[in-house]
């Protein structure tokens, strides 16, 4: 959610590389972009509604346009619409200091009342320009100084990149709440939203932690803490492969990544899984322990929290305790029934989510221990976490998770059957039998990725469609949900999921012949259900695609207009093969209709924003 990149070093390769850090950042919002140069003593500001590519164009051939300190940003919107004049960087009154920002300034209203009262006027809506100006108002010749009183000041979220006129040699950096890292270079040195920017110069970073304040210079980085004490500096060294950051020969990120899924998921599962023994890295959940939990609390945004809604099924069935799935957005603000006895599980790709986060302090507040299943490593919930445990999915750069969502969803079956194990819950034969099924995961589904022709033809056929439902029972009902949010998200179809049995109670009035019900049936027990549900939709002019295991083959009558198999597989390992070809459909229906795959409208892809 906005992203933020700064250089300082030599002035031949500032601008190249702001822009293609930028560039990797756009996952991040697209609203608008721009950049702050200090050239000659002077900031300079090129800013402008829509994509980079706007920016671009205005620099090509402007060589004047050089200097060794830039700032740039790109913006998804929250206060303020999409335009020029809100897009950052934003400039101080008196021209010397400029300022690029994610996060929300909650008090930036009364600060604006009481700058105004001091002369300042505003030209945009933002609650950035408020920190420019602010920082003006209190700039006394010491630039460190008055960002420390800055940051007493402000409430709220904030990564703030900041130059001033005065100080040509040094980049100043801050971080409350919102994601900013620092990349060191050879003689020069980057800020940036996240690591895929630098990544190209550099893989040694270094994670501001909450509440500091950085000061780059060419060849010297001091980090500090709002007081101003000197803070150490932890470096951590990126061992990703830049081709994973790359969309290398795919039209897409996220055919790229969907495509992934095999290895991501063998490098997430295998290390730890040997000989039937799940080892979860340093996790040490021991029986007693377990014994006393009254419950696990998951608790999640988007596509994280589906991840949660299918591991309730197969948790409760493993373990028998309560489990109850949240939106963190929600579990923040009501009376969460949380304490010692409760283990409450984050889930989270990017490991930024605001509310995700927010969600984290409040059940550690109230006495539980969380464990998060993160892929982002150092991140925020990471490190605030009592337990962590990642995915190894790589760098995710397609607004839409496919593969975070896979590896995600492969941990939870490891921690549930982990604590089944542990708890006693489970037969040998059962845990052994599931075991060697999750070990058929990657294979499975590279079994199903090598058919994305057949799901590309029936993209084809449907991808005009406006009205889709998406049905199913107990699990497969959970993966109706995130089936639909994909659709949704990048095809800008609506769609909704419906657990099957309950669409006659009202829903039902919506289907006809201008519907296209999507089913999944791949649960044993209840097929002759869903089929049941499946007639009832039929019967009022549905279209059927149904989704189902290779074994009902035989089983299938004329009820489907169109059939996509999945390998055979445990009843609840079922979602983790199932939501492929989800994700191939709506991929392919996006593509038919022209959309903005990687970088749909309105989103972006880490929320660090309530
Ligand atoms: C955004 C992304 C979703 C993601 C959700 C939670 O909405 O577009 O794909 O599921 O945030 O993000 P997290 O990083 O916490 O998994």
């Amino acid at each position: 959610m906005c992203g933020i990149v700064g250089y300082i070093g030599k002035s031949e390769k500032a601008i190249p590389f702001l822009l293609q850090g930028l560039e990797k950042l756009e996952y991040r919002g697209y609203d608008s972009s721009g950049i702050a140069i200090l050239n000659q003593n002077e900031i300079k500001i090129i800013k402008k509604q829509g994509r980079l590519k706007v920016i671009k164009d205005i620099l090509d051939g402007k060589k004047e346009l050089h200097s060794h300190l830039v700032i740039g940003h790109k913006r998804w919107a929250t206060h303020g619409n999409h335009s020029d004049v809100n897009a950052h960087p934003h400039l101080s009154k008196s021209g010397k200091i400029s300022v690029v920002h994610n996060g929300i300034i909650e008090n930036y209203i009364n600060l604006k009342k009481d700058l105004t009262k001091k002369g300042y006027e505003f030209k945009s809506d933002t609650d950035t320009e408020v920190v420019a100006q602010l920082l003006d108002s209190l700039y006394n010749g010491d630039m460190f100084e008055t960002i420390k009183k800055a940051t007493q000041l402000l409430e709220g979220s904030f990564a703030l990149g900041i130059i001033c006129a005065d100080y040509p040699d040094t980049l100043f950096a801050a971080k409350k709440d919102s994601p900013l890292i620092i990349g060191l270079g050879e003689n020069e040195n980057y800020i940036a939203s996240d690591i895929p920017a630098v990544l190209s110069k550099t893989r040694k970073i270094c994670r501001l932690k909450e509440k500091q304040i950085a000061v780059l210079k060419n060849s010297d980085i001091n980090i500090f803490d709002f007081n101003g004490n000197k803070a150490k500096m932890e470096i951590s060294e990126i061992n990703w492969n830049v081709n994973a950051a790359e969309k290398n020969n795919y039209d897409h990120f996220m055919i790229k990544e969907i495509m992934e899924q095999p290895e991501v998921l063998n490098a997430t599962i295998s290390p730890r899984l040997k000989d039937y023994k799940i080892k979860l890295d340093n996790l040490n959940f021991n029986e007693e322990y377990l014994k006393n939990l009254n419950k696990i609390s998951i608790v999640a945004c988007g596509s994280a929290y589906h991840v949660g809604c299918v591991a309730k099924y197969f948790m409760e069935e493993l373990i028998k305790k309560p489990v109850e799935v949240e939106l963190a957005s929600e579990f923040r603000y009501r009376s969460p029934i949380v304490d010692k006895n409760t283990l409450v599980i984050i889930i989270s790709q990017s490991g930024e989510t605001a509310d995700s986060l927010a969600a984290l302090r409040e059940a550690k507040k109230l006495g539980a221990r969380v464990l998060s299943v993160v892929n982002v490593v150092g991140s925020s919930i990471a490190n605030e976490s009592d337990d962590v445990l990642y995915t190894w999915a790589g760098p995710e750069i397609a607004v839409a998770t496919t593969k975070a969502y896979s590896t995600q969803l492969s941990l939870m079956y490891l921690i549930a059957l982990y604590i089944s194990k542990t708890l006693g819950k489970i037969t040998d034969d059962n845990y052994k039998d599931i075991i060697k099924n999750i070990e058929s995961i990657p294979e499975k589904i590279t079994a199903i990725l090598k058919k994305s022709s057949s799901i590309e033809e029936i993209a084809k056929k449907y991808y005009q469609t406006e009205k889709i439902f998406f049905i199913g029972r107990t699990l497969d009902y959970a993966v109706c949900m995130e089936a639909s949010l994909k659709l949704k998200e990048i095809s800008y179809i609506h769609s909704e999921a419906y657990a099957a049995g309950e669409l006659k109670h009202g829903t039902i009035s919506l289907i006809d012949d201008k519907t296209l019900v999507i089913a999944l049936a791949t649960q044993d027990e209840l097929f002759d259900k869903t089929i049941s549900n499946i007639r009832e939709v039929k019967s009022r002019g549905a279209t059927i695609l149904l989704v189902t295991t290779e074994d009902k083959m035989d089983k299938i009558s004329e009820i489907a207009d169109d059939v996509i198999y999945v390998p055979k597989i445990s009843n609840i390992l079922s979602p983790s093969l199932s939501v492929v070809p989800m994700q191939l459909l709506s991929y392919y229906v996006a593509k038919f209709r022209g959309c903005d795959i990687d970088k749909p409208r309105n989103l972006a892809k880490s929320v660090t924003v309530e």
